[in-house]
């Protein structure tokens, strides 16, 4: 796992003490510098909020150039992956490192697909919710449940019981995703079925009904693929960071991913793809635009669906989404769709105007991506929840690699005290 080079040092001088410093060079991207050693040595911590300038772990898994507007599963750009592989080949390459070959992924896609069902007594569990309940509200409960069920595979430092949990969450996700929508429409749950590919299989448990015989659309199903693609992965996100918080103190598997769905659920992390449709709707027609853009500059609210903490430049996964959501326009939904036009016409104005240039704000994977499920027959509160679903394969993958990192210890920041001096207690008949 070691691929760190340690090869120069950084000096850092501090009161009447000069530090030596690792510099750790990785495959690509900036070079580290390794301060495990700074507070034994000096006293002192460093000092980073939103850890804009710290790295938390190595990883092997993605990696971004946010200058450059690159990402990279295992070394292949997303693009290439997005365009030429599939959502389940994805998932074996960030669990396994490598493209399957054709009996390899054979094996991993027959394993995934013969666990998609979920156990008889789990369907009660959804049962207790509110059937208004936000969706989201629904799959973080029914995830973290998942140890109540499955609690035969929870031991971290096995390595086939790791395996075996990994792909029962990818497996069984879009089963739970799938029911917590049927429950808040108040439809009958829809089982999985084993002859259908993992996409077309979680559409058919969401739109099929038992009036009418489903028909499969292999546009939307493919549209559906690759929108868990884009999502599969992202370095060391605020959710995938709460994974891998939560995974260094070894609880299981599933309680790990339940708080990945909790952060996830924030609006400016993966709640960002609803909030972006219900703000173009809120703009409505392309004549509104400037007037909501003054807003923004006003600081009266955000962009959503624009910025982002490491690309500065335009997200590779916006850029898909946006040819996937022209591609689903065309076979349901309108080609003409005014939202799309509000899109496209927001994004124009924002590309050029120096407010959005000098901060580096562009489109992120959240701008296009609520136009094309909102086509493809999803409410906007369930945007999240396939954001959710996708990027299970990332965070599962995460925590695989940081239980299997000799490196990893339980993750303990510390931190900038700026409360009061030690002080007497005083009685209440004292206080004024
Ligand atoms: C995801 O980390 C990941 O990889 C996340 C993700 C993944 O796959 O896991 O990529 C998924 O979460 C995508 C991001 C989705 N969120 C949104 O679209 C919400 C809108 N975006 C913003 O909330 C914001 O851009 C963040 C949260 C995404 C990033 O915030 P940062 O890095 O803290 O940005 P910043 O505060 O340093 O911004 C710099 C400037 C500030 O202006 P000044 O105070 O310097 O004048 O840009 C401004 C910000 O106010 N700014 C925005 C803006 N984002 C930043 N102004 C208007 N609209 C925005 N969207």
């Amino acid at each position: 796992m070691d691929k760190m080079t340690d090869t120069a040092i950084a000096t850092l001088h501090y009161g009447d003490k000069s530090l030596q410093l690792p510099i750790l060079k990785g495959t690509v991207g900036p070079d580290v510098i390794d301060v495990r050693k700074l507070y034994a040595e000096s006293d002192a911590f460093t000092f980073d909020p939103g850890f804009t300038s710290t790295a938390s772990c190595q990883s092997a898994l993605t990696y971004i150039d946010g200058d450059a507007g690159i990402l990279l599963h295992r070394g292949y750009p997303i693009d290439e992956l997005a365009n030429n592989s599939s959502f389940l080949e994805v998932c074996y390459l960030l669990l396994n490192g490598e493209l399957p070959n054709a009996a390899d992924f054979a094996k991993f896609e027959g394993n995934i697909t013969n666990h998609t069902m979920l156990h008889d007594q789990f369907d009660r569990f959804f049962q207790g919710f509110r059937r208004d309940a936000h969706p989201m509200a629904i799959v973080l409960g029914a995830v973290g449940a998942l140890s109540a069920f499955y609690h035969d595979s929870l031991d971290t430092s096995d390595e086939h019981q790791r395996m075996v949990s990994a792909h029962r969450l990818i497996a069984k996700i879009p089963t739970i995703a799938a029911r917590a929508y049927k429950y808040s429409v108040g439809q009958p749950f829809v089982s999985p079925r084993n002859d259908l590919g993992y996409a077309e299989n979680f559409l058919r448990m969401c739109f099929a009904v038992p009036a009418e015989d489903w028909k499969p659309n292999p546009t939307l199903s493919k549209a559906m693929d690759k929108i868990f693609i884009l999502h599969a992965d992202h370095e060391q996100n605020a959710s995938t960071s709460t994974v891998r918080m939560a995974g260094s103190t070894g609880v299981n598997p599933f309680a790990c991913i339940a708080a990945g769905i909790a952060a996830l659920w924030g609006p400016a992390h993966g709640g960002a793809n609803e909030e972006a449709l219900n703000m173009l709707k809120e703009i409505g027609t392309v004549d509104k635009i400037p007037e909501f853009v003054q807003g923004v500059k006003d600081r009266k609210y955000k962009l959503m669906g624009f910025g982002h903490r490491v690309y500065k430049n335009y997200d590779p996964r916006a850029k898909v989404m946006q040819e996937t959501c022209h591609q689903v326009l065309a076979v349901v939904g309108d080609p003409d769709e005014p939202l799309l036009q509000v899109a496209q016409e927001l994004e124009r104005i924002a590309l050029s105007d120096e407010y959005f240039i000098s901060r580096k704000l562009y489109p992120n994977v959240d701008f296009y991506s609520g136009i094309t499920l909102s086509a493809m027959g999803f409410p906007p509160e369930m945007f999240t929840v396939l954001f959710a679903l996708a990027r299970t394969v990332g965070w599962v993958s995460q925590w695989k690699e940081m239980i299997e990192d000799p490196q990893q210890k339980i993750n303990r920041p510390r931190q900038l005290y700026t409360g009061p001096a030690k002080r007497p207690y005083v009685p209440l008949d004292k206080r004024g």
